[in-house]
């Protein structure tokens, strides 16, 4: 190779290693497996559970009520669910117990007030363009007087517990205003605190 030749390769390869050093450096995203609050890796086959978990095995109708995580929590699903899920459009079975018309029957928690009310505000359309008709931070409620479709989903919002052993220390420690709140929700009476 010519001098001259050899000084170009350097010079490019130096160049090179420059911008992508530059690259790693300016990057402001951070790195798939620091993404989470745990010490583990996040892509690491190494669970903290040691044993597989446990879900209850009794009906509704047979399992306690477990306390609200915190003021307003979705409650958790104390019973277990096989053969509940998945919730299909025409075959959701967790409304046939929890249905407030028939829950006195199956010995059910009744779904609450806001499962019967829509937050959603009205959209307007004026000249092709689609507005909120509503001001900012207000809280707009509408009772719908039927069951709001919005809330179908049980299980996006409530989960059922399985029994593990798992060495996750859990800090947080939530505080009730009242002390019915650990049993039951009062969130349609205390929606608007705070806001408009
Ligand atoms: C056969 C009737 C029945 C069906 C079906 C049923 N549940 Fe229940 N559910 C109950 C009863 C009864 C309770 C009260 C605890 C008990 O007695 O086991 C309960 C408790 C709950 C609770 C706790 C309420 C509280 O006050 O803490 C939630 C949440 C819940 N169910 C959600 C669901 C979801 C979601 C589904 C569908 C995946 C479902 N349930 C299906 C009867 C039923
Ligand atoms: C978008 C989330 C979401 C969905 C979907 C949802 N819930 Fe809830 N649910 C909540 C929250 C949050 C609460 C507690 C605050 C409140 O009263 O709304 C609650 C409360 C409840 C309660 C306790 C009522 C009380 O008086 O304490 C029951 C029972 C319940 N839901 C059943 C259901 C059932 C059955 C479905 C499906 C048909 C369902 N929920 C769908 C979020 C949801």
């Amino acid at each position: 190779m010519s001098n001259k030749l050899l000084t170009i390769v350097v010079v490019l390869s130096c160049f090179m290693m420059s911008c992508s050093t530059n690259q790693s450096e300016d990057k402001d995203w951070i790195a798939d497996e620091n993404i989470d609050m745990s010490d583990e890796l996040l892509l690491s086959d190494e669970s903290p559970l040691t044993e597989m978990p446990e879900y209850s095995k009794l009906r509704g109708g047979e399992s306690d009520l477990i306390e609200r995580s915190f003021e307003n929590a979705p409650p958790l699903i104390p019973h277990k669910i096989a053969g509940l899920l998945p919730i299909r459009v025409n075959d959701n079975k967790c409304l046939t117990c929890h249905i407030p018309h028939n829950s006195t029957k199956f010995g059910a928690t009744a779904m609450p007030l806001t499962h019967f009310t829509s937050y959603r505000p009205f959209l307007t359309e004026e000249e092709g363009l689609v507005k909120v008709d509503a001001e900012d931070n207000m809280v707009v409620e509408t009772d719908l007087e039927h069951f709001n479709l919005a809330m179908f989903n049980c299980s996006q919002c409530h989960v059922a517990q399985a029994n593990v052993t798992a060495e996750i220390p859990n800090m947080f420690d939530p505080a009730f205003r009242q002390a019915s709140e650990r049993q039951q929700s009062n969130l349609k009476k205390v929606m608007k605190e705070g806001v408009k």
